[in-house]
């Protein structure tokens, strides 16, 4: 038996620490199976850019009514990846009632074509009944030096030893915060398939997703709006 596309169509979980390649990921396997993806970090980004627009302290006030009135349009913004924003985002995370205000959009977005969706709480909160779960990571060390180059950095600067160990001290904070928060902490769902991305091209942790999608999809007879996977996997 197969299921229909509409109603029950696939959901595919990706979560992960910062800077592990699974925004990448997540783009590249919607592409390819043809379904909408959502970056969920971009939805505590906007409401932490609102904040700080209407003059907000999200270290001391919640966000929930920004949150309960965001929409997809305010995700388009270009104005979400500033270091401010990074800050105001983090804050907003740890707020349970943003959390709350923010579930209903995520699995709305999803509902009716499927998805893919990346962030830390996808297969664990948002979606415990996600048909696929990927859980993508890195040493701090490789997603430092990733981070270190997407932000414009030179392999050859004099002082990019120090710089990338920079990085690397900020993304262990972060993952800190990110696991030990009180509302929907970072951890991996029991039942996700964990990939290392150290040693991988993001070809081939494609490849890689795209064989455990399939497999997953055929154990469960989950039908894709794609032609077929199979042949993405060949
Ligand atoms: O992935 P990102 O850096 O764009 O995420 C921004 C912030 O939102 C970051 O502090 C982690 C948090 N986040 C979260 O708590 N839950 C999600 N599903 C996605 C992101």
């Amino acid at each position: 038996m197969t299921r229909p596309v509409t109603g029950s169509a696939p959901i595919i979980a990706v979560d992960g620490p910062a800077a592990a390649g699974k925004g990448t990921l997540s783009k590249r396997l919607a592409e390819a199976l043809e379904l909408p993806h959502l970056d969920t970090g971009l939805l505590y980004r906007a409401v932490g850019r609102l904040m700080i627009n209407a003059g907000l302290d999200p270290a001391s006030t919640s966000g929930e009514s920004i949150a309960r009135s965001l929409s997809l349009a305010d995700l388009q913004r270009t104005d979400l990846r500033t270091p401010d924003v990074d800050a105001a985002a983090s804050l907003v995370a740890r707020d349970n009632a943003v959390r709350q205000a923010l579930v209903d959009m995520q699995r709305l977005f999803a509902r009716e074509n499927g998805a893919v969706l990346d962030g830390r709480d996808i297969g664990t909160v948002i979606f415990p009944d996600a048909d696929v779960k990927l859980f993508i990571t890195a040493s701090p060390y490789a997603r430092a030096v990733r981070r270190y180059i997407q932000n414009g950095g030179s392999d050859d600067a004099p002082d990019r030893d120090q710089l990338v160990r920079t990085v690397e001290v900020a993304l262990i904070a972060r993952d800190h915060a990110d696991s030990t928060r009180a509302s929907a902490p970072l951890r991996m769902a029991d039942d996700a398939v964990k990939i290392e991305t150290d040693t991988l091209t993001a070809d081939e942790v494609l490849a890689h997703s795209l064989r455990i999608v399939r497999d997953a999809l055929k154990a469960k007879n989950v039908n894709l709006p794609s032609a077929s996977v199979q042949d993405l996997c060949s």
